[in-house]
């Protein structure tokens, strides 16, 4: 048998497969992808919550435990962190204690113990970051899912995870004391490109009905951090242009809700995980804030294919707002 593949035939095959697995690069975009799995009647709620890691203080402990309630009440099927999971500086290493003191030991509730998809916040770049993105810490706790940037495609809806960190100019260029891990990040340039691209190549590939964002940093903010320009000029052009619904973040560590009407993205602050009360709120254009909390808290979503409903709430489960919107059954939005 062998002697019938010659030379000329197995260069030529060679030549296919390589031809081949060039156009599947070029024409799907590189982020990796997850699927979630909807419930029966196709509807899907998750909880989110940033900016936490403090091994149970600053009310990290009464947050989690009023998710837990919040988790069991709308039944969830994951729950998302939007960065900043151990503070103050990461961790540092996968041996380090805090994982089980500030991830595995606060967030016990039974509702709770599904899978979590996180991304990585300023803080976390502190520490070791490979720790935090490696797959022993899903060893140690099965939950745990943490990467750079990745999709999830959950049918109704999908996330598109974004490491919105290496954006930011500040932290290259005045980090002041903090030492930051840039492995898997140089050249920064590139990097930020090709996520620019995968992300809008992925957005306009994506036939979901709802279109869901989720980085660390603000887009859009009245609190402490405020806007990040960063994210304005370069990501905001591509969430707008792709029909992106909700932009969810952390980092300023409130609960807010902002719209506009000139635009259909919701950008919603879920980043009271655990220190919170700064009280400097550089007060917004009130037509535009829907919400505004300088306290401890979480957020609720749930989705079905016609609508999707937002609640915050406080350290002691009270809702404090709510907003809902609506897509027709079969408009292709
Ligand atoms: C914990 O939450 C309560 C109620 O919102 C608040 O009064 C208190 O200041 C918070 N504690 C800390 C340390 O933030």
């Amino acid at each position: 048998m062998a002697a019938f593949w010659n030379k000329p035939v197995l260069l030529c095959l060679t030549l296919s497969a390589a031809i081949l697995s060039m156009c599947s690069v070029l024409s799907t975009a590189e982020l990796q992808q997850f699927e979630q799995d909807p419930k029966a009647d196709h509807s899907l709620s998750f909880l989110v919550v940033g900016d936490w890691g403090r091994r149970g203080g600053f009310n990290q402990s009464e947050v989690a435990e009023q998710m837990g309630i919040t988790g069991e009440k709308l039944d969830v099927d994951f729950v998302i962190s939007t960065g900043d999971n151990f503070y103050d500086d990461g961790l540092k290493g996968v041996d380090d204690l805090a994982f089980d003191e500030s991830f595995t030991k606060i967030y016990t509730a039974p509702s709770l113990q599904k899978q979590w998809y996180s991304v990585l916040g300023n803080h976390d770049y502190r520490g070791d970051v490979l720790a935090q993105l490696s797959p022993t810490l899903r060893k140690l706790d099965s939950r745990w899912l943490c990467l750079r940037s990745f999709i999830l495609n959950a049918e109704i809806v999908e996330f598109f995870f974004v490491d919105t960190t290496p954006f930011v100019d500040k932290y290259f260029k005045e980090p002041k004391d903090d030492v930051y891990d840039w492995r898997g990040i140089l050249p920064r340039k590139q990097y930020l490109s090709n996520i620019l691209k995968d992300l809008d190549l992925s957005l306009k590939e994506s036939s979901a009905k709802w279109k869901i964002v989720v980085g660390h940093h603000t887009i859009r903010s009245a609190g402490h951090h405020g806007n990040t320009d960063e994210l304005v000029l370069q990501l905001l052009p591509i969430l707008e242009e792709n029909n992106v619904d909700l932009y969810i973040n952390g980092h300023d560590h409130c609960l807010e809700h902002i719209s506009s009407p000139h635009s259909r993205i919701q950008f919603l602050t879920s980043g009271g995980g655990s220190k919170a009360w700064r009280g400097d709120v550089d007060w917004w254009n009130p037509k535009e804030m829907k919400f505004f909390y300088d306290g401890q808290g979480f957020m609720s979503v749930q989705i079905t294919q016609t609508r999707v409903d937002i609640a915050f709430y406080d350290v002691f489960g009270n809702v404090l707002h709510m907003w809902d919107t609506s897509k027709q059954h079969y408009a292709d939005a």
